[in-house]
């Protein structure tokens, strides 16, 4: 008798055992290692929307409530365009009594010195909070990647701001400006992009173009119509409606134009700026001073150029 339950009881243990092991294998296993990277060859980039986050602990919209969050796209080892956006139009919070944050993101670095750039990035964002930092390799190529995971983090840490600003670190931003026309009530509120508007873009066939596109992966003759990517701007509903429709296109490595196809998509159009001199994407040199007055971005060639304009466009002059 006594022997008898002992067995019972053992069993009993074991298949409890068993179904609990087997159970913690398929629930709770980080996703991370259910997917092995497969390369999605040349003309497409790996999303496969498992990347994690292994710096971010800004305060941006934990404790402030921005309106504006500009968002600046930067290689890891790139400290020297950070500082220099730091110390100009980095270091604005309050424009036209809107409070606007810079945080900048980035991936992986990539060097040999790989170890001790990320050991870097920890104390300078020790300092400053502005760094995010994901777990993908940061290149060229993974453009895609960096834009997709910056949206994931304003969906998931930042939906009650109103817009935010993606913009390359080479340029020069007047955020006044930009700040006067999100406030504009003729700038909608949701379902807004704008920037340099490229409507008919054309699908590169042409296989020594770095932006060859073949046949099979974008079969149409041109893009839909996209903001280039050195500078856009948009209403932060835009980032979890792009997320929900991108599952269903595969992720393109022009990183501007793939956007575009999630907007198609979401049949979101983009607007042109109300003027054709607010965003310049390959000005002629040096800006005059009426340019710098009524621009909100333009490219720049130098850290020491951007500075020399945004200093120049905070002193009052006849302008134009
Ligand atoms: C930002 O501006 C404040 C106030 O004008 C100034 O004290 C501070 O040094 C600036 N920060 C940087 C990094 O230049
Ligand atoms: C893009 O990122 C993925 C994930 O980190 C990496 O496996 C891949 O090598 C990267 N591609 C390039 C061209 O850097």
């Amino acid at each position: 008798m006594e022997n008898w339950r002992f067995k019972y009881i053992f069993i009993l243990s074991l298949v409890l055992g068993t179904l609990s092991l087997t159970y913690l294998n398929f629930c709770c296993k980080p996703e991370i290692l259910d997917i092995p990277f497969v390369d999605p060859g040349p003309h497409h980039v790996a999303y496969p929307r498992n990347y994690k986050f292994i710096m971010d602990d800004t305060p941006t919209c934990k404790t402030t409530s921005p309106f504006l969050i500009v968002m600046v796209p930067v290689a890891p080892g790139n400290v020297a365009a950070r500082d220099a956006i730091r110390r100009t139009w980095g270091n604005e919070t309050l424009v036209l009594g809107q409070r606007v944050e810079t945080l900048f993101i980035l991936g992986l670095p990539g060097e040999a010195d790989a170890e001790q750039t990320l050991e870097k990035l920890k104390q300078e964002n020790q300092q400053h909070q502005d760094l995010i930092q994901s777990n993908f390799q940061d290149s060229y190529h993974n453009l895609t990647i960096k834009t997709m995971v910056m949206l994931e983090w304003l969906a998931a840490r930042c939906s009650k701001a109103s817009y935010v600003l993606k913009i390359d670190s080479d340029t020069i931003l007047h955020l006044q400006n930009l700040v006067k026309l999100l406030l504009d009530p003729k700038t909608a509120k949701h379902n807004y992009m704008s920037g340099l508007v490229w409507w008919h873009s054309p699908v590169l066939r042409d296989k020594s173009n770095k932006f060859y596109v073949p046949e099979d992966v974008v079969p149409e003759p041109e893009f839909p119509p996209y903001p280039l990517g050195f500078a856009y701007v948009m209403s932060l509903d835009l980032p979890q409606k792009i997320l929900e429709v991108s599952p269903h296109i595969k992720a393109l490595f022009i990183e501007d134009a793939y956007l575009g196809m999630c907007l198609k998509r979401l049949g979101v159009s983009p607007t042109d700026p109300p003027e054709s001199t607010m965003f310049l994407v390959d000005p002629v040199h040096p800006l005059s001073d009426c340019s710098l007055s009524k621009v909100i971005v333009a490219m720049t060639r130098s850290i020491q150029q951007m500075t020399s304009y945004w200093e120049r466009s905070k002193k009052p002059t006849t302008k134009c």
